[in-house]
């Protein structure tokens, strides 16, 4: 058998290896076998149809040299990279980052090439700060939107403008611009027009929450000198085998397969990602928003009300082995938990010898401790009956991180396809928008401030306290 530098190991969500009626039993694998090769043969012929393109980014490699020529056309000496985006215009930079460069202790940076801000939010404390703190003369703007529409990048992207404007004059401003966006449609496309901006595409049929292995994630790790080509080359070889019609060799198609029936038959109806590495704290995030926002629907394809999805639920080891594992253990029986082991990490320290109560510790790495407590953890749930994955990572690389972002790509569609919803849209978010442009004042959305007003008035003012 082929060994792939990212496995997984669904043996503790079976019954046969959990020893428990909580995991599956072969015969419910094998009855849904079928039904998740059409999963996988629809999601194929949408690809083809150039309905979803997420699906053939990784062989886009043409897409590094308009990448790349946009970056040799910024100005040089450039110290920091302010991204401006939320949700999916930035969970998956943050991903990849998080996931391939050092972090900055205490201040000071110990990658080289410039740091990088995702402040995602439109929260003015840290956006405040962030202005404060930043020399418009040796920063970069990306404006990355999908739609082109979002209140929150819109503002910041205004108010980020006018800072770099005010400093630099129109031409300053200009040449430190870069918009991400649909290559036709969108405010910010008209805009990025109308101003001069360089600006790289998100193809239109790449949803905002797949598009990490665009531009958006792309062009970020480009300037920051990470391996983007081995990116696209560890997701085009996990593409391959996400297209492998039986699930038993497709772990996109698996990883659906098992989150599906352990929700449906069991109830395991919240999912959550632990990796055993702090560089993959992100990716946990980048993974809650795909699922959710994916997965969460009120109707089915025909229209039919479902009110479907799993919660997902990020956590991180060892450090929640101290938080979130007590209710992991003893709580609910409504979880499948997917841990994340790496073979080999880059950096290691090992304790040097020493003797009392400690004096097992001596010689050993802190990575062996990392993968001693992910082990023990596994197999103390396992050992309460408590089902589990296991994604085994040879090391964290771009090549593994962009197979990783593949692979849940591809088990998200998969799943969208068990479950017989959309999961390509979000519905569910438009009536918070529409209702928070009816209080912005924005012309055309009066009927919502409306609704909202009457809502609050027609309240019962006596449960205050
Ligand atoms: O997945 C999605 O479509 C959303 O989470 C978007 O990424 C998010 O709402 C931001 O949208 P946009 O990229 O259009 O600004």
């Amino acid at each position: 058998m082929a060994t792939h530098p990212i496995t997984l190991d669904y043996s503790l969500a079976m019954q046969a290896g959990l020893s428990s009626p909580a995991g599956l039993s072969d015969a419910e694998l094998e009855a849904q076998l079928e039904p998740t090769s059409q999963a996988v043969r629809a999601v194929l012929a949408k690809a083809e149809a150039g309905e979803l393109g997420f699906f053939g980014l990784p062989s886009q490699r043409e897409m590094l040299a308009e990448i790349d020529a946009v970056a040799s056309r910024l100005p040089s000496g450039f110290t920091d990279v302010l991204v401006l985006g939320i949700g999916g215009s930035s969970l998956g930079t943050r991903a990849v980052l998080e996931a391939l460069r050092p972090p900055a202790i205490a201040g000071r940076a110990l990658a080289s090439g410039p740091a990088v801000h995702l402040p995602d939010n439109s929260d003015p404390w840290i956006f405040a700060h962030l202005l404060e703190a930043l020399d418009p003369s040796k920063t970069v703007v990306l404006v990355i939107s999908k739609s082109g529409g979002t209140v929150e990048t819109a503002a910041q992207m205004i108010i980020a403008q006018a800072w770099l404007h005010k400093a630099l004059g129109k031409d300053g401003a200009r040449a430190r611009i870069v918009a991400i966006t649909d290559p036709k449609s969108g405010t910010l496309r008209e805009l990025a027009t109308a101003e001069g901006w360089a600006t790289l595409p998100i193809p239109s049929n790449v949803g905002g929450r797949f598009c990490a292995l665009t531009a958006v994630g792309l062009l970020p790790a480009r300037l920051c000198g990470l391996d983007a080509t081995a990116m696209l080359s560890g997701a085009a070889a996990m593409a391959e085998r996400c297209r492998a019609l039986r699930a038993t060799d497709n772990p996109a198609a698996m990883i659906a397969l098992l989150s599906w029936l352990h929700d449906r038959e069991r109830g395991h109806s919240i999912h959550v990602m632990m990796p055993y590495a702090d560089r993959l704290k992100s990716f946990a995030a980048w993974y809650v928003q795909l699922w959710a926002e994916s997965l969460g629907k009120r109707v089915d394809r025909g229209g039919r009300t479902l009110e479907c999805g799993p919660t997902p639920l990020p956590a991180v080891g060892a450090t929640d082995q101290h938080a979130q594992v007590q209710l992991f253990m003893e709580g609910p029986r409504n979880k499948l938990v997917t841990f994340i082991g790496v073979a080999q990490h880059e950096r290691d320290l090992k304790v040097p010898g020493n003797e009392g109560a400690n004096a097992y510790l001596s010689g050993a790495s802190l990575a062996q401790l990392l993968e001693a407590e992910r082990l023990g953890t596994t197999e103390a749930l396992a050992a309460d009956g408590r089902p589990s994955l296991t994604l085994l990572l040879s090391k964290i690389d771009a090549s593994n991180v962009g197979g990783l972002l593949f692979l849940y790509e591809a088990a998200t569609a998969f799943s969208g396809e068990l479950y017989g919803i959309n999961a390509f849209d979000q519905p569910g978010v438009e009536l918070g928008k529409k209702l928070a442009f009816g209080l912005l004042g924005r012309s055309g959305y009066e009927a919502a401030a409306e609704q909202i007003r009457s809502a609050q008035r027609s309240r019962p003012g006596r449960y205050r306290s």
